[in-house]
């Protein structure tokens, strides 16, 4: 069976730099509060150029240059955000049209911060099976637009930032490197822990007023109930893929967490055992960039050669859903 390999990596950052004390002009809020709490210092917004779809095919075409291939060499693209350009059609198909590909199937996945990791072991399956031999994974999220830059968002608003990462995934014959083991799970019990309500079909009629009145338009989070999840599943699915491949913590090079939250991180790399240059974090630059945020820190992890050839390397998320997964693989 055909392993599946990264050989290609990018990521987009928009330009503008938000910071903590940008914030502090829009709502009541200090820079002390969202350091300590969360680890964030600034984000990205993106120009109202730079939709989700547009920085995703920025993230892409790097990744195919690191690569060495054209789009034209792609068979199939999955494109994971949970701020798409529009309700429909996916973004995966605005993307496809930014990197000037028609005929390739695009599919979106909607499984917010777990969006990326659902995604590539989508992909890996497409792989093994023999169906495409070179995927285009994209995370890609435009929160900007859709955050209550308020006293009254806050609470959610400070959390979040733009940008884009993304990975080419290829079949090889090479047993010793790729994917070696994934685990996804989800417990749909906790849809409303965290969530944006409104608009949607479970409303008649779809939108109104009163839905922009009463916030619902807006991401809700029960913070601390996610908090408590997150410590508890993030280990246990990291635990899961190591048991299945027979390793354990020590034999990890990089473990690479959603950036979900600094203190998330601190509480997964306490109970992994792990010291902290192996357990990856940039949340203080980017915030969360749900779907993007494993991609962008895979892409700067290389950068800092935190990965080399034979780097045992494990991702994980988790998030609204909730959902959560891991995925273990040799680089
Ligand atoms: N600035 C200043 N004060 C704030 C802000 C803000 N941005 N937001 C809330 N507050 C206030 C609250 O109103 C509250 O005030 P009160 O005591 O007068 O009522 C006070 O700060 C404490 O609020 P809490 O919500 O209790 O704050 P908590 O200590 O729980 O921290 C946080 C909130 C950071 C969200 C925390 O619950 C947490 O870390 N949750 C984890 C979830 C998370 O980070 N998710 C990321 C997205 S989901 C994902 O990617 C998995």
């Amino acid at each position: 069976m055909k392993k599946s390999v990264i050989t290609g990596v990018g990521r987009y950052i928009p330009e503008r730099v938000v910071t903590n004390f940008d914030l502090e002009k829009m709502m009541d809020t200090s820079d002390a509060w969202i350091r300590e709490r969360t680890g964030i210092v600034e984000r990205h917004f993106a120009s109202a150029e730079d939709t989700t779809s547009l920085m995703g095919a920025k993230a892409a075409e790097k990744a195919l240059s690191m690569a060495g291939l054209k789009a034209q060499d792609i068979d199939f693209i999955i494109f994971a955000t949970l701020s798409p350009d529009f309700y429909f059609p996916g973004s995966g198909c605005s993307m496809q049209a930014h990197l000037g590909i028609p005929g390739i199937g695009a599919m979106d996945v909607r499984n917010q911060c777990s969006g990326f990791i659902y995604s590539i072991i989508t992909a890996d399956q497409f792989i093994k099976t023999g169906m495409y031999k070179r995927i285009l994974i994209v995370g890609s999220e435009r929160h900007s637009s859709g955050l209550n830059l308020t006293t009254e968002g806050r609470d959610i608003a400070v959390l979040f930032g733009d940008g884009a990462g993304a990975v080419v995934l290829e079949a090889s014959d090479d047993e010793n490197r790729g994917i070696l083991t994934s685990k996804l799970h989800a417990d749909g019990q906790y849809v409303k822990e965290l969530w944006v309500q409104n608009p949607g079909s479970n409303s008649i009629p779809f939108t109104n007023h009163a839905m922009v009145d009463d916030g619902s338009i807006y991401p809700y989070m029960n913070g601390r109930y996610v908090f408590k999840h997150a410590v508890t599943n993030f280990p246990a699915v990291i635990f899961e893929v190591l048991a299945d491949a027979g390793y354990t913590t020590k034999d990890v090079d990089l473990v690479i967490p959603h950036q979900a939250n600094e203190r998330i991180t601190e509480a997964v790399q306490a109970r992994l055992e792990l010291p902290r240059e192996k357990v990856f974090r940039n949340i203080d630059k980017y915030g969360n960039t749900t779907a993007a945020s494993i991609p962008i820190a895979i892409s700067e992890a290389l950068d800092e050669g935190l990965i080399k050839q034979g780097s045992l390397v494990c991702l994980a998320s988790f998030g609204s859903g909730f959902t959560w997964a891991a995925t273990l693989l040799r680089w």
